[in-house]
């Protein structure tokens, strides 16, 4: 059973939040976000790599000049991988986790891609509950796979992004989001 949101609300309206490419001038507060949301944080030299890679697509979610959030997906021939998807605490439960990975899979369309994977920690329900609403089911399971603490990693695929079914899925969320069309 998922715990009830927990997450204190800000006064911020998701309007407020805006979406674009990571830049380099990012990756400092990138790092700020990406430490108060995992234990094992990637570098800020991952980062620079990660923006260089033409494989690769890395969004970030703004706040005026503050970086709130980000995400990333890497495009290889038809597979999307879901590389990572932060939300600075205080900016959680705004649906800006949510805007990232929609867009996200977004460009990964645009990129060719037609399923999508990732792997997510055994225990985290919040994010394991929105990669479901999103369609991804769960198909194995890592042993091990984190290194802070031993932690199992659940890998998820949405198999085919191309299905009416799926299609009709992520029309009415981004619609729900206020997105446009993909
Ligand atoms: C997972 C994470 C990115 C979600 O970002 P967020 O902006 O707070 O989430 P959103 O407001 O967009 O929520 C979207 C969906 O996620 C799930 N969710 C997120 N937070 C939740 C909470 N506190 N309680 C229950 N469900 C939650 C729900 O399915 C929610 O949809 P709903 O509002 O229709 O119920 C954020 O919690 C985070 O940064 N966590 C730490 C880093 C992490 O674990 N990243 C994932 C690595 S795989």
């Amino acid at each position: 059973m998922i715990e009830e949101r927990n997450v204190s609300r800000s006064p911020l309206a998701p309007d407020g939040v805006h979406l674009r490419g990571m830049r380099g001038s990012d990756i400092e507060q990138v790092s700020k976000v990406e430490r108060r949301s995992f234990p094992t944080p990637w570098s800020t030299h991952a980062y620079v790599t990660e923006i260089a890679n033409p494989s690769a697509c890395y969004l970030v979610a703004t706040v005026g000049d503050q970086v709130v959030g980000y995400g990333g997906v890497w495009v290889i021939m038809d597979e999307a991988h879901i590389t990572t998807l932060a939300v600075d605490p205080e900016y959680r439960g705004h649906k800006i986790g949510e805007r990232l990975l929609c867009e996200l899979l977004r460009e990964a369309e645009r990129r060719g891609a037609s399923r999508a994977t990732l792997e997510v920690r055994e225990t985290n329900e919040f994010a394991k509950r929105l990669y479901k609403k999103y369609g991804f089911d769960w198909v194995a399971q890592r042993k091990g796979y984190y290194s802070d603490n031993n932690e199992n990693a659940d890998i998820m695929w949405i198999d085919d992004m191309t299905t009416p079914q799926w299609r009709r899925l992520y029309a009415a969320l981004r619609a729900a989001l206020g997105l446009p069309p993909a």
